[in-house]
């Protein structure tokens, strides 16, 4: 038996939003009740970790750090493969200085043998973490978005330090700014996506790798209620809060949702993907979850 998910999230103690770096922030909303917002997020923070426990996850409870309030995405700080780690460069300088405390953060990690090796992106690569490079356990590859925060010459960088495939899906939108708000793959194989946040050939290289049963297209309701940017554990998928008609169309594929208030990240550009890292991800097919092709013959 596999052992529990390791999930980091980090303190919302310094989360604001003072500035907009995708179309989602709303500063302006954020200054008129900074004290009542920064509650509300304390809130949803402490809801969503509970609601990540509920799922069988362990957590990793880390430190933000004042002027970097988008911190509490750590989903952008790094990917995390079988024990390594490749620290993120921001694209935006309003997040460049989360580098210098997340690489402390990921140093004392590997002090106490949680992780086992850290390298960071040649310089003038942007690539924003697992936000823009997803792993799909039920594939044994990584999806990777690229365009509006990653550049495309991540892609390689990524694929040799893992030695594992890179899928590239270029990004069509500043909306979709990270390809975790519109892309989630399940462990049963289905992808969750909206079609229009992919440029034409990221729809082809989807559809040539994906057959169409396992690919369920998102609205644009969900994209509103950051419904795909979500945290799919086993059979369980944490999200914020969501409409009756996703929540019957995963309930009808074997999912089970649990559900969090997760509006103050919202205005942020944020969900619950984005709020955490996965820290114990191996390449090793995970036994619990369907192979594409196991799941398409039961489609
Ligand atoms: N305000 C943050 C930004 O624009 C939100 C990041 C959310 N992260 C994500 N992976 N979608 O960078």
């Amino acid at each position: 038996m596999s052992s529990s998910p390791l999930v980091m999230m980090v303190d919302p103690m310094h989360y604001e939003v003072s500035y907009a770096i995708n179309p989602w922030m709303t500063p302006g909303q954020w200054a008129r009740d900074p004290d009542g917002c920064r509650q509300r997020a304390v809130d949803a923070s402490l809801q969503l970790r509970d609601a990540l426990v509920r799922a069988g996850c362990r957590i990793e409870w880390a430190p933000g750090s004042a002027g970097w309030p988008d911190m509490v995405f750590p989903a952008n700080a790094a990917v995390v493969l079988d024990g390594r780690v490749m620290m993120a460069r921001f694209r935006h300088p309003q997040r460049q200085g989360e580098e210098a405390p997340f690489l402390a953060i990921f140093e004392s990690l590997r002090e106490r043998g949680l992780i086992r090796q850290i390298e960071r992106m040649p310089e003038g690569v942007f690539q924003e973490g697992a936000g823009d490079c997803i792993w799909d356990a039920a594939r044994g590859w990584f999806w990777a978005g690229f365009g509006p925060r990653s550049s495309a010459a991540s892609l390689d960088v990524l694929r040799d330090y893992f030695g594992r495939p890179v899928v590239p899906l270029g990004l069509a939108s500043e909306r979709c700014y990270h390809l975790d708000v519109c892309f989630l793959p399940l462990s049963g194989g289905e992808i969750l996506y909206l079609p229009d946040a992919l440029t034409p050939q990221a729809r082809d290289e989807l559809h040539r790798r994906v057959p169409a049963s396992l690919l369920m297209p998102a609205t644009e309701e969900d994209l509103r209620h950051f419904n795909i940017n979500a945290v799919n554990v086993g059979r369980t998928i944490v999200m914020s809060r969501t409409t009756a008609s996703l929540r019957e169309r995963l309930e009808a594929r074997g999912y089970a949702l649990i559900e969090v208030d997760l509006s103050p990240f919202m205005m942020s550009g944020g969900g619950a993907y984005c709020m955490t890292l996965r820290l114990d991800r191996t390449s090793r097919q995970d036994p619990a979850a369907a192979s594409p092709d196991q799941a398409r013959a039961a489609a």
